[in-house]
């Protein structure tokens, strides 16, 4: 946030800025999913659902598991949600009690600590690295567990900083991990549809009790319409459809129209990736080239996790100078991991090719520069 708020400053006077620090889908929402909630609009009457979301889109929802993922979800288990976000908040309520320890990886997408400790559970930030994937194993959680009990495990696949994809071993062995130790575990698979070389699994293919998280804010370029969905075993769905009656009523009527209309937006979902593709390609390749090659596999999103080491030891400082000095906004690692984050950075690639080559060449100028003046 003060990224981009420096970066504001900096274009209120005149300045340019090539926004990689952005965490969203710069392409609008595509025209079929637009087409069909105008009409829905048009219609007028635009109220409350159930609140557990639209019988239509819950079906639409488990019909997408058959699909896409060969695995069978019965529509009963679908809650829709004012995007993850919301979705978290839902999980985690009726999951757990006050007080509850529940294990995250750093680095980590940071709202999931924020979220937990607002609502009085413990989060135990588990340091992930090369050795693992940069993803939580049997072991790690087991350690954490023995330490002190756990109540829950979230993983997320693609992954937010990393973009790293689990493999569907990686997951299983997690799901088999958690049912062992009579655990919660929660997957947030929210950058679903955003992998480059294989698909992502979905924890449901490992354990049907998984929670899942996800949401059509990012494949389907809805941020702003907040709409996401949780699958939830049985024994969940009546606390959860209390807890969002009473939170919200319901999600907004025209955004789950919006979302049910998404399922068949494939063609111009699948052309918003191939511009991120275009872009990972090309960062790939460039990014090495300026002396910023140090970064984790790309598996999935839309983000490059770079390890700045030769470079800085204060990834604060860093992202300043490149935004101040440089022209290009990019997120410091501290947001994602406390204790390792001030050696690297999040470049996200969600906009045009035409800006990730702006800023390979603006950074590139820069670090010469830099590293010309320190000798
Ligand atoms: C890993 C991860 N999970 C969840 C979210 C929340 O997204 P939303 O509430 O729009 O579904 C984000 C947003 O950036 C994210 O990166």
């Amino acid at each position: 946030m003060d990224v981009m708020n420096q970066a504001a400053e900096i274009e209120r006077a005149g300045g340019t800025v090539v926004h990689m620090e952005v965490g969203q889908p710069s392409a609008p929402t595509p025209a079929l999913i637009r087409a069909a909630a105008g009409r829905a609009l048009e219609d007028g009457r635009i109220g409350y659902t159930q609140a557990l979301g639209t019988d239509s889109l819950r079906q639409r929802i488990a019909r997408h598991y058959r699909e896409a993922y060969g695995v069978a979800v019965p529509p009963e288990r679908v809650v829709v949600t004012t995007g993850s976000s919301g979705g978290f908040i839902l999980a985690f309520l009726a999951c757990f009690q006050p007080g509850d320890r529940v294990a995250i990886t750093a680095p980590g997408y940071p709202a999931y600590r924020n979220i937990l400790i607002a609502l009085g559970l413990e989060p135990v930030a588990i340091e992930v690295g090369p050795q693992t994937r940069f993803a939580l194993t049997p072991e790690l959680i087991a350690r954490a567990h023995a330490e002190k009990p756990l109540a829950g495990v979230l993983t997320m696949s693609p992954a937010n900083p990393t973009g790293v994809v689990m493999a569907p071993e990686a997951i299983a062995a997690v799901a088999e991990a958690c049912r062992r130790l009579g655990l919660w575990y929660i997957s947030d698979e929210i950058y679903h549809g955003l992998t480059y070389d294989t698909p992502a699994t979905t924890a449901l293919a490992a354990d049907p009790e998984a929670i899942i998280v996800n949401s059509f804010s990012k494949y389907y370029c809805m941020t702003g319409w907040r709409v996401g969905w949780l699958v939830v075993p049985e024994r969940l769905v009546r606390p959860i459809e209390r807890l969002q009656q009473n939170f919200s009523i319901s999600v907004p009527f025209l955004s789950q129209i919006a979302g049910e209309a998404a399922f068949d937006a494939t063609a111009e979902c699948e052309a918003i990736k191939a511009g991120y593709a275009a872009n990972r390609a090309y960062l790939l390749q460039a990014l090495p080239e300026i002396g910023l090659g140090d970064f984790l596999p790309v598996d999935g999103a839309f983000y490059i996790y770079i390890d700045i080491g030769r470079h800085s030891n204060d990834s604060m400082s860093f992202c300043r100078e490149a935004l101040v000095e440089a022209g290009v906004a990019i997120t410091p690692g501290l947001d994602f991991d406390e204790a390792r984050g001030a050696r690297t950075v999040r470049l996200s690639f969600a906009g045009s090719l035409a800006e990730c080559q702006e800023a390979v060449a603006r950074l590139g100028t820069w670090l010469q520069e830099r590293t010309g003046q320190r000798g």
